[in-house]
């Protein structure tokens, strides 16, 4: 049921808030500020390093996790699509453990990953929404993101959840491993916290600019998505999403890489969305944006309060969000990335939540 929704793909974006405060209480305990202890049978203290493999989005979910692992639990992270990981032959060590992250899962790729991994004595934990999926049965750990059914093709809610469950596993491997204290667990917590209320003041308040924005953006047969830490795994979101539902042709690039070759593509008829939090990257990011501006890009930028004021480019569009914790800016900065694609769609007149070509599920190789 769509609700008052065109699509289940817009319903399940607005639903998000809802959701991941549903989710966090799995995993956090909000009176005490503090990480649950969940599924013990992964022991994060005593880990040499994590793999972790997924496809598609979920993919990307895993490749921000990484920046949090490694941040906050010091725990190095092997990370790939499942359908390179699983016949590299990487050779692993059962003080690694593996993370398997898959909405349904049923993909075929990240169930070989699995397996290669099991066979090489490692625990194996799973992010999923299907608790009964065969990625979840044979595997040690489950770490649900309690989503709830995800009918649309293109990833959304999921996407927040699984962040939000990789959010949570990395404070608490930190606290495991005695590289998040006790009063920086407390701060985090009460950030994610916060996140869902703040989720839905910023979806009800950037529905006008994203529209109108879309309007333009559906006049382009490219688009670059531009970021840095952990935003560089959003970029690559923001593409993805764009190509899935509206197929304009879109790529996710690490800003730094810029200069490295796609700035030979920006002139006026390529639009590069520069997605920059004011956090430790912010500097570097906009020198990025200066280089495209310079040769006559045009800048969707999308921001924060601070980002916005420190900013003097002029740009096609700036979405300007609050200003958040670097803990949740990722799942903040995931909603205009996600209604932005939906309102290009919905504009060009494309089968929003059946996109041409793609199943929801591939359990084929
Ligand atoms: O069910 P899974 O999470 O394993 O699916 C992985 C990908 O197929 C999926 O995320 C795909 O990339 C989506 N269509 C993205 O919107």
């Amino acid at each position: 049921d769509k609700g008052n929704h065109r699509h289940f793909m817009e319903k399940e974006i607005y639903e998000q808030p809802e959701i991941i405060s549903h989710a966090l209480g799995h995993y956090i305990d909000f009176a005490n500020h503090t990480v649950k202890s969940t599924d013990k049978a992964i022991d994060f203290s005593k880990l040499s390093g994590l793999a972790i493999s997924a496809c598609g989005t979920a993919y990307l979910a895993g490749l921000v996790g990484k920046y949090w692992f490694e941040r906050y639990a010091r725990l190095p992270v092997e990370i790939d699509v499942a359908s390179e990981f699983r016949y590299r032959e990487l050779p692993l060590s059962p003080t690694q453990a593996a993370l398997f992250i898959s909405q349904s899962g049923e993909t075929a790729d990240t169930l070989a990953s699995l397996r290669y991994c099991k066979d090489e004595g490692l625990k194996i934990g799973a992010i999923v929404n299907v608790r009964e999926s065969t990625i979840a049965r044979e595997s040690d750990a489950i770490f649900p993101i309690l989503a709830g059914p995800e009918i649309g093709v293109a990833s959304t809610k999921a996407f927040t959840c699984q962040l939000a469950v990789l959010a949570s596993l990395s404070i608490a491997a930190g606290r495991a491993r005695g590289t998040v204290s006790e009063a920086e667990e407390k701060a985090m917590v009460k950030h994610l916290a916060e996140m869902p209320r703040i989720m839905s003041k910023v979806l009800n308040e950037i529905q006008p600019v994203i529209e109108t924005l879309s309007r333009d953006l559906s006049r382009f047969k490219d688009v670059l998505y531009l970021g840095r830490g952990t935003s560089f795994p959003l970029a690559m979101e923001g593409a993805l999403k764009l190509k899935e539902i509206s197929y304009i042709h879109a790529e996710g690039y690490a800003a730094g890489e810029l200069k490295h070759g796609p700035i030979a593509l920006i002139d006026e008829h390529m639009p590069v969305i520069v997605i920059a939090p004011h956090d430790r990257f912010f500097e570097k990011t906009v020198s990025n944006m200066q280089e495209v501006a310079a040769r006559g890009g045009k800048i969707i930028f999308i921001t924060d309060e601070k980002g916005a004021a420190a900013s003097k480019l002029e740009t096609m569009a700036t979405i300007t969000l609050p200003n958040v914790d670097e803990i949740i800016a990722p799942m903040i900065f995931s909603l205009p990335i996600q209604l932005l694609a939906y309102h290009t769609a919905v504009f060009m007149g494309t089968d929003v939540d059946q996109p041409r070509n793609l199943a929801k599920s591939v359990t084929v190789e």
